[in-house]
């Protein structure tokens, strides 16, 4: 297991997750390569996944390379290690195939804050709406947008909108103005955020940032714009690997979910990874954890991805009115992302 999250000087130690048994890992891993086989499976796993989910998995990205993923698979079934909008993605591309969650209650702020009956009533107020819909969001409010985007391809998506339609972004108004500072491109924002991201602050990561000078200061979308501003890099998790693997730098501030850092130190063994705090460090009692988790991305555990696939179920299933809707946007998305 690697151990991923390092101190800067004056700064006490991180406290470090501690996994399940190695012995136990080691035997939940092989009963799930077996029914991997038995069912013809594919297993995708987020970036923010635990790092005993990231090894087992078959393919581990951003939501952008989860739904490429999903849309291409040959598999019968599709183990979905995410949250529930993920592996929702991942049965519109798929109506025909089983897709498991391994815990059903993996969901997402995001999704909570952007109901469909909300966001049909506001696009009944200007008929001119082109709508926009980032990724995070549900499979009901995608059967309601024009066009789908995640963090990883949002700006190209803004670009693509037509010129003469009003762009109404929903649900992560943190991400909606970033990509408005990008494009330059009005939009009426949806007034929604991650609950996770929103908890870095401009102080905490500035301080961390005076005490290693020379680390380079990658940031998620949807964090606040006074974190951005700090920023040598906004991007998506994925970008977040590509960056930090082709970049020159040794030390980088990760302002995301901390479960990225078990792919990045993977991909970089030589470089230095420091999880941004989530408060102010030095009014913090010593052990307390200072790095963001995802309380939905975490729900998700090698018991539970065995379980589901033993029992094929939490399975994903949406009215057929919903899965027919909902395609369009996504198949509109992927064409734009590949083009
Ligand atoms: P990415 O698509 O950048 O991995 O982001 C997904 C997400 O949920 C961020 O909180
Ligand atoms: Fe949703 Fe935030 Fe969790 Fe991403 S980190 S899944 S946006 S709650």
């Amino acid at each position: 297991m690697t151990e991923v999250v390092t101190s800067p000087p004056g700064v006490d130690r991180f406290p470090v997750r501690q996994p399940p048994p190695r012995a136990q890992l080691d035997a939940l891993s092989r009963e799930i390569r077996l029914l991997k086989q038995q069912l013809n499976a594919v297993i995708l796993a987020h970036n923010y996944q635990v790092p005993e989910i990231q090894d087992i998995a078959d393919f581990v990205g951003d939501s952008l390379g989860l739904s490429q993923q999903a849309a291409r698979t040959p598999a019968d079934v599709i183990v979905f290690c995410g949250v529930h909008f993920m592996a929702e993605t991942a049965k519109i591309l798929n109506p025909g195939k089983v897709v498991v969650l391994p815990d059903v209650e993996a969901g997402c702020s995001l999704e909570d804050i952007c109901p469909a009956d909300q966001l049909a009533a506001l696009q009944r107020t200007n008929p001119k709406f082109w709508t926009i819909a980032y990724i995070n969001c549900s499979a009901a409010v995608k059967a309601l947008s024009d066009v789908i985007c995640t963090s990883g391809n949002a700006e190209k998506i803004v670009r693509a909108a037509p010129p003469d339609r009003d762009v109404l972004f929903v649900p992560d108004e943190n991400l909606g103005q970033w990509v408005m500072e990008q494009t330059g491109r009005p939009m009426t924002l949806w007034k929604g955020n991650c609950y996770a991201h929103v908890e870095f602050k401009r102080d905490s990561v500035l301080k961390l940032k005076q005490q290693l000078p020379q680390a380079r200061v990658v940031v998620h979308p949807e964090a606040l714009r006074e974190v951005r501003e700090l920023a040598d890099a906004v991007c998506s998790t994925e970008k977040m690997v590509t960056y930090c693997r082709t970049n020159p730098a040794s030390q980088f501030i990760i302002v995301t979910e901390s479960g990225i850092l078990h792919r990045l130190q993977k991909e970089c063994p030589d470089k230095q990874f420091y999880c941004a705090p989530v408060y102010d460090a030095f009014r913090l009692p010593s052990d307390s954890c200072r790095c963001s988790e995802c309380k939905y991305m975490k729900l998700n555990t090698l018991e539970k991805v065995r379980d589901c696939m033993k029992r094929l179920s939490p399975r994903i299933e949406l009215p057929p009115a919903i899965l027919e809707r909902a395609r369009l946007p996504i198949e509109r998305m992927l064409q734009l992302s590949a083009a």
